[in-house]
């Protein structure tokens, strides 16, 4: 299974190294794919087995951008992984899904796995609308990459209102969006992010669909990631 670390923006340059010793000595076979901040992509030790992935990239070819990474520049630090439309770039930066189309084509020109998350605000799980969201937000982000292509992005569904938040969707509600994606999309594999922890992990491990985990704030604790990747 595929065990994505998202660091948010979290982890200076020192934190960073210490923090990656203690991420090697986890002894697992799951895929660990660790996404750090930009500047930490840099300080990355490729020897381990750990994959190298970013947490945004640009919807720019390399150009007059300022402030902009671009998808040959991650591809120049041997990034694989690249997480694109994540709810908090949807919200803080305002990220629209057609901007997060053009960065799914980005990613595919260069050769790197897009992990596209979608899911639902609160308010839209309240009126029932959860599907409909879901379904825009994939179908706008496949929108400009062939259809082959679609195969090697990796889904993760976080719903909004379990972000960091210390509440899970129920197994049912989450088997319900498995389905639902997977019935549109069964080549992908797809994640469950949003409040992950070494001890939901049990209820979560019986949902069957899930093929791995994103992880934000279990990412900066690797004690509790260690426990939490053996429970799996
Ligand atoms: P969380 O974050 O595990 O801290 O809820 C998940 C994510 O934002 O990817």
């Amino acid at each position: 299974m595929i065990v994505a670390l998202n660091n948010k923006c979290n982890l200076n340059k020192n934190e960073f190294i210490s923090y990656l010793k203690e991420l090697e000595n986890i002894n697992t076979n799951h895929e660990m794919i660790l996404c750090p901040s930009f500047l930490n992509i840099a300080l990355f030790n490729n020897e381990s087995n750990i994959k190298l992935a970013a947490q945004n990239v640009s919807e720019n070819l390399n150009g007059a951008h300022t402030g902009e990474v671009s998808a040959e520049q991650l591809k120049s630090f041997d990034v694989e992984y690249c997480i694109i439309g994540h709810s908090e770039r949807r919200k803080d930066q305002k990220e629209a899904n057609e901007e997060i189309a053009n960065k799914m084509e980005r990613l595919i020109e260069e050769g790197i796995i897009p992990i596209l998350c979608v899911g639902e605000t609160k308010e839209e799980r309240e009126n029932s609308k959860e599907k409909e969201i879901i379904k825009q937000e994939l179908e706008i982000a496949f929108s400009k990459i062939n259809y082959e292509d679609t195969k090697k992005v990796i889904i993760a569904y976080e719903p909004i209102w379990s972000i960091g938040t210390g509440i899970i969707p129920t197994n049912e509600q989450i088997n319900d969006i498995f389905k639902f994606i997977k019935d549109n999309y069964p080549e992908n594999k797809v994640l469950y992010g949003g409040s992950a922890n070494e001890n939901n992990i049990e209820t979560l491990k019986e949902c069957k669909d899930i093929d791995g985990y994103l992880l934000g704030g279990l990412s900066l604790k690797p004690s509790k990631l260690s426990e939490f990747v053996n429970k799996m």
